[in-house]
């Protein structure tokens, strides 16, 4: 059974990986306190007592808004020193790894869909510390594995995603507006945790890979507002859901207004509607 080492346990996506993925790995997590990954001796440390077969690394700065200015200087620390770390250790004693970056990576000015190999042109702090992640990741180990991704939503009714939010406005307003003119795809942290043990299990055909993993939307392009009027549609909700320009909803970081990830490669992730329901039915 192959060992795995991976950081920041109680995180949305390593929680259902874990949850998910028990029984077909041995895997040792560690959350903040057990493994800070901007300190390599922990790394080190940690590597030498367990020899795993694989670093899967789920540990980031995330709080996009915040790191155009409170957080910035921690976005580029964790986000470049943490993988650079990671990386480097992983190298040099020859163990896998997979670390996860982000559709912010692109501009959203492309006039199609992004594949694997389109050029990078982030518009946001959090969106240039994830390309500048990838480039150490890839620079310190050549055979690191780079999952981006889009737009998370996870098993656990406690982690603060989209979907919860939508459910948790519905309980008490009767009408949401909600952003009609940015596009990408939604991605379930199941889905994407199978998708990753494709991976890990065919380890040896995918080193030094760059995937694009997200829900299927097929040739749809799904909006905040599609996407909203799903969830309350499907959860039989009565919250008149409004379609609203970006103007009227202003956050700190810009975002791509149209970033949706294209996987070309032969492991595929299901259709988002079939996600969102397993979702659903199972809060
Ligand atoms: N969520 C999305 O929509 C989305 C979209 C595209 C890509 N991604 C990428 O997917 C991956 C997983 O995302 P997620 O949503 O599961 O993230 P998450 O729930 O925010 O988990 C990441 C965790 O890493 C922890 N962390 C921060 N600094 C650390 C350090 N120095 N050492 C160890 N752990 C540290 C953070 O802890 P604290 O919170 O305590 O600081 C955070 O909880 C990330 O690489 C993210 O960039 C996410």
């Amino acid at each position: 059974m192959k060992k795995i080492l991976l950081t920041w346990a109680n995180g949305m996506l390593a929680t259902d990986f874990v949850d998910r993925h028990k029984n077909d790995f041995e895997i040792f997590s560690y959350d903040k306190n057990t493994l800070d990954i901007m300190d390599i001796e922990s790394i080190e440390n940690k590597v030498k007592e367990i020899h795993p077969d694989i670093i899967l690394n789920c540990a980031a700065y995330t709080a996009v808004d915040d790191a155009e200015d409170i957080w910035k200087l921690l976005n580029y620390h964790i986000n470049t020193l943490g993988v650079y770390n990671l990386a480097k250790i992983s190298n040099t004693y020859a163990i896998d790894f997979i670390t996860f970056s982000t559709d912010y990576v692109f501009d959203g000015k492309k006039e199609s869909w992004y594949n694997e190999n389109d050029i990078c042109n982030p518009i946001n702090e959090y969106g240039m510390s994830k390309y500048l992640w990838e480039i150490f990741a890839l620079k310190e180990n050549k055979n690191a594995i780079i999952v981006r991704t889009s737009w998370l939503y996870g098993w656990w009714k406690e982690f603060k995603n989209f979907v919860n939010t939508i459910l948790r406005l519905s309980e008490t307003k009767s009408e949401l507006k909600v952003i009609n003119e940015q596009f990408w795809n939604p991605t379930y942290t199941v889905d994407l945790s199978l998708a990753v043990s494709q991976v890990i299990k065919n380890i040896e055909k995918y080193r030094g890979s760059i995937f694009h993993f997200s829900n299927e939307t097929e040739n749809n392009d799904i909006s905040w507002f599609d996407f909203a009027c799903e969830i309350i549609t499907m959860q039989e909700k009565n919250t008149k859901i409004i379609p609203c320009q970006i103007s009227e909803y202003q956050t700190k970081a810009q975002r791509p207004n149209f970033s949706k990830l294209i996987n070309d490669s032969d492991i595929k992730l299901r259709n988002w509607k079939e996600w969102l329901k397993d979702y659903l039915d199972n809060l």
